[in-house]
Order: C-alpha cells, then sequence, then structure tokens
C-alpha cells in the first residue's frame, strides 16, 4: 500500500502513529483493516501531563513523537519567556525560524510582536510566550485537528503552571482553537473571553504575520492590546 493511503486509512480510524509489532504476519487475503488493527499500535495522545512540573513538562514535549510532525522538525519549540508571567502570549505554531532556534517568534512575525511588546511597555523577558502546536507543520501549512489535539495537554499544562492573568490570543487558529469555534477573529476581538475552568480572561487580537501582511488593520491591533493592558492591570491591582 502506498503512504498516502496507509495514511487515509489510519486518519479514518484515528490513529496518529503507529508501530509496527515484532514479526508482523500479513497474509495475503486479509483485508486491509485485519492488517491495520492486528498489525499496529495507536499511540495516544498526550494525557498524562497533568502531574508534570515544569521541566519534566519541557522534556516531554522535546521527547513527543505523538504526531508525525516529530519527523520532520528540527527541535520541539516549548516557549519562552517568565514562566511565572502574568501575562501569556499564544501564537500558532513554529516557523522555519522558529523550529530552527527553538524559540517561539524569532522571525519577522516575532520581530513585530516584540515592537508591539515595547509598544506597551513590556518585554519578551517579562511575559510568557507559546504556541497551540510546539512542533512546525511543514511548509508552513495550517496544523491539523489531530496535531492539536496531539499538543493541547502540554499547553494546558503550560497554564495551569503559570497560572496567567492574562491570555493574548494572537490569530485565527489560536483564538479558534482556544474558544472551541469557528468565529473569525474580527469578531472575536474587542472583547474579554474567559478561558477554562480558571475561567482566565482571554484577549484575541490578529496575528502579527497577518498585521505584515495588511497594515491598515494594525491601528485595531493597538485597540487589542489597550484592552489587554487595562484588563491585566484590573486583575494585578
Ligand atoms: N507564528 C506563530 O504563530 N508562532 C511562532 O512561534 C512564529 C510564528
Amino acid at each position: 500500500m502506498d503512504e498516502l493511503s496507509r495514511r487515509q486509512y489510519l486518519d479514518a480510524m484515528g490513529i496518529q502513529q503507529w508501530v509496527r509489532r515484532d514479526s508482523p504476519q500479513i497474509e495475503p487475503e486479509m483485508e486491509i483493516s485485519e492488517v491495520i488493527s492486528s498489525h499496529v499500535k495507536p499511540v495516544p495522545a498526550p494525557t498524562a501531563s497533568t502531574e508534570l512540573g515544569w521541566h519534566d513538562l519541557e522534556v516531554a514535549v522535546e521527547a513527543c513523537r505523538a504526531c508525525e510532525l516529530h519527523q520532520t522538525r528540527q527541535q520541539a519549540v516549548f516557549g519562552v519567556g517568565d514562566p511565572q508571567a502574568n501575562l501569556l502570549i499564544i501564537g500558532e505554531a513554529p516557523g522555519a525560524d522558529e523550529d530552527r532556534q527553538g524559540e517561539p517568534f524569532v522571525g519577522p512575525a516575532g520581530q513585530l510582536l516584540n515592537a508591539m511588546l515595547f509598544a506597551i511597555g513590556l518585554r519578551r523577558e517579562q511575559i510568557f510566550i507559546a504556541n497551540i502546536l510546539k512542533c512546525r507543520p511543514p511548509g508552513n501549512r495550517d496544523p491539523h485537528v489531530n496535531e492539536m489535539q496531539c499538543c493541547a495537554a502540554f499547553l494546558q499544562r503550560q497554564i495551569e503552571l503559570i497560572q496567567p492573568k492574562l491570555i493574548l490570543s494572537v490569530g485565527r487558529i489560536s483564538a479558534q482553537s482556544l474558544l472551541k469555534c469557528d468565529t473569525p477573529v474580527g469578531r472575536l476581538r474587542g472583547q474579554v473571553h474567559r478561558y477554562g475552568p480558571q475561567q482566565v480572561p482571554l484577549i484575541v487580537t490578529y496575528h502579527p504575520a497577518y498585521l505584515l501582511r495588511s497594515p491598515d488593520q494594525k491601528g485595531k491591533s493597538w485597540q487589542d492590546l489597550q484592552l489587554a493592558l487595562t484588563t491585566l492591570r484590573g486583575e494585578t491591582d
């Protein structure tokens, strides 16, 4: 069977990754579904990170092979900044620069993000920056649903450990994944949402990569940053 067909069968069965058992016996008359069910072992998405401390979580992310992105990444990108920050910024996924350097938002979009932070009196070291995905999707394609599912427990544990006072979600993928919706960013921005059991305030804004392509939207992004600052002050006073 060719690689594409194999992938389609595995996707249809909800299997994200498979490993062969020691001595696969494939009979010529077997149906393909029988072959798969008798010779592959599903590797579940990480769920057991709920008790991991910061360091062990970092190690678990580096070692993760739950989805196929581990095959093409140079390294996993855990996140950067202060693990006790009040502000947590969540982007989409590492790009080529981030994959190479092991740090989120270091490419052109990262330069703009730095400038946006500087404009509101913040430096990267004072906040924490993470992504929905820890590994780069090849060719900078959108993350697949199963990849986001595989990574969700890692981000969830990061949020539990950081206990941010505010989450700034940048871009469509981040916002729709965190808020579990398919509403466009233009309708999600400009208001304070709540995230998770702790009801952490969450503000949505445009992704800096989008702002580089559509600089006329920077004004709205500036308004979102002002809302973020006011909300943060309200939460930390
Ligand atoms: N875009 C993102 O969403 N995250 C990064 O880390 C880099 C670019």
